[in-house]
């Protein structure tokens, strides 16, 4: 059970709040999560009273949620923790009026969720403190990409840091809160196994890929401006990637985690120049079928312009140089309208020194993040039979199956709790946001320096052709 604290959501009628911020605060009232004291005030523009609110929160909170979790009941009683507050995030002066209706802290724990764009994170830090509501038992949750640019997310660090200590800023990157994610540390760090193999001298190469049937549904203005890269890329593909580089921390702690990440981030190996389009691939959907539906070319979507070059696909060739990993190549893809959703980290390890039998594969441990949760081996085995027949067989490991999990927690939802528990192991520091961006910035000014349009590839395929080739260079395929 929770301490008690008043969560803010501003950007409270937003795409996060709506579908993702609502639907947790939802089921963690619904599994008695949360303590009787937390209470939750949705802000936004928008001129809406309370019941209007709660209907609008209700009817997306309905559609997010499985049928069998909505109780109307308990919606209900969820609701009362819920209240709206209009607000104009860039007035100053409405900090005043929001500070008359909160009343005395006294010592309550206060959360900012900032379900906002990027550029009005520093606005409503500083307005939060000229209105005495930066107090020390307030913290701050920064919603990625944090900044468009590695000078943009300096700026914001900055500016957040001037009003709010480092150890009460939580930057989400909401695929910390999934659980294989977090499972990926336990396979590593609890199990003998893996690590004597689990370096350059064994591991082949590693992929990462993380695949969406979706397309841009109503963010188009924000997508537009991002693409892939910043999107995706820069941060949950870099945060999988640390946690399948980095050494053990010391302890399984805020500061030894986030320690170890930033080394991982911080060894990555520069894309510059000429090798930016080497080792990059940028792709643009164009129209398909996903799912039996055809749909339109990504320049036909809403809010996007129609001449747009922004990247809905992206494949990266990275490398990470330290003596763990030195010249094993990690190949990261992201992309939108793809053929199928998924998520997966696929380690494949070295041929063994003499192969005795014909048709030998290498061997894979293949880590899938959804849409199932799971981790499989795949080993070699005898065919039954005369002959000495091989065919790869598969060690699968169901994670829902093994743990009779009725309900599987949303990344939001252990996110959440962490934040009003005051537990940041799980959230970005200020200098690992910045070394990410430290690596990407030059790949995004390379892609500008040696301008290419976007490959095409058409909604429900796997990605341009080029991805295909970036690995085939290399004699590898992409794992499907
Ligand atoms: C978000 C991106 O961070 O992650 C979205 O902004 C993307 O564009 C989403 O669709 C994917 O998250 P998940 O959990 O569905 O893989």
């Amino acid at each position: 059970m929770s301490t008690s604290c008043d969560m803010l959501v501003f950007g409270g009628t937003g795409d996060l709040a709506l579908h993702k911020l609502i639907p947790a605060l939802y089921h963690l009232h619904r599994d008695k999560r949360l303590n009787d004291g937390v209470r939750i005030l949705a802000l936004a523009r928008q001129e809406l009273d309370r019941d209007a609110y709660l209907a609008l929160a209700e009817r997306h909170c309905r559609a997010q949620v499985a049928q069998a979790d909505f109780q109307p009941e308990t919606w209900l009683d969820f609701a009362q923790r819920l209240d709206y507050f209009t607000l104009d995030a860039t007035q100053r002066g409405e900090f005043v009026r929001l500070a008359h209706h909160l009343g005395q802290q006294d010592g309550r724990i206060r959360v900012y969720y900032l379900a906002t764009a990027p550029r009005l994170f520093r606005d409503i830090a500083s307005h939060l403190e000229s209105a005495g509501l930066a107090g020390q038992a307030s913290r701050i949750v920064l919603e990625k990409p944090i900044g468009h640019s590695l000078d943009s997310a300096l700026e914001i660090n900055e500016a957040i840091g001037e009003v709010f200590a480092e150890s009460r800023i939580y930057r989400i990157d909401h695929y910390l809160g999934k659980e294989t994610v977090q499972n990926l540390m336990a396979l590593r760090f609890a199990n003998a196994l893996f690590e004597p193999i689990w370096r350059a001298g064994h591991i082949e190469h590693v992929q990462i890929s993380v695949s969406e049937t979706l397309g841009v549904e109503n963010r188009g203005g924000y997508y537009d401006h991002a693409g892939a890269m910043r999107d995706m890329l820069q941060n949950h593909l870099l945060q999988l990637l640390c946690l399948v580089a980095m050494e053990a921390p010391v302890r399984f702690d805020a500061k030894s985690v986030r320690g170890e990440k930033v080394k991982v981030l911080e060894a990555l190996k520069p894309i510059t120049g000429m090798d930016v389009m080497d080792k990059t691939v940028r792709g643009q959907y164009t129209a398909g079928r996903i799912g039996g539906h055809d749909v339109p070319a990504y320049y036909f979507e809403k809010n996007v312009d129609n001449d747009s070059d922004t990247e809905t696909f992206v494949a990266v060739q990275a490398g990470v140089d330290n003596w763990r990993w030195a010249g094993v190549p990690f190949y990261l893809r992201t992309g939108k309208r793809l053929a199928k959703k998924s998520s997966e980290i696929v380690v494949t390890f070295k041929p063994v020194p003499h192969m005795l039998f014909q048709n030998g594969q290498v061997n894979r441990l293949v880590i899938r993040l959804q849409p199932e949760e799971s981790i499989s081996l795949q080993l070699m085995a005898k065919a039954p039979g005369k002959g000495m027949q091989l065919e790869p067989v598969e060690l699968d490991l169901n994670l829902a199956q093994a743990f009779r999990q009725t309900r599987r927690w949303e990344a939001y939802e252990r996110l959440l709790l962490d934040v009003i528990e005051g537990d940041s192991t799980l959230f970005m520091r200020r200098d690992e946001v910045e070394a990410a961006w430290r690596w990407v910035d030059p790949i995004l000014k390379g892609w500008q320096e040696h301008y290419r349009k976007p490959r095409p590839y058409p909604a429900g395929s796997d990605g341009p052709e080029q991805a295909h080739q970036l690995l085939e260079r290399k004699g590898f395929r992409w794992w499907q």
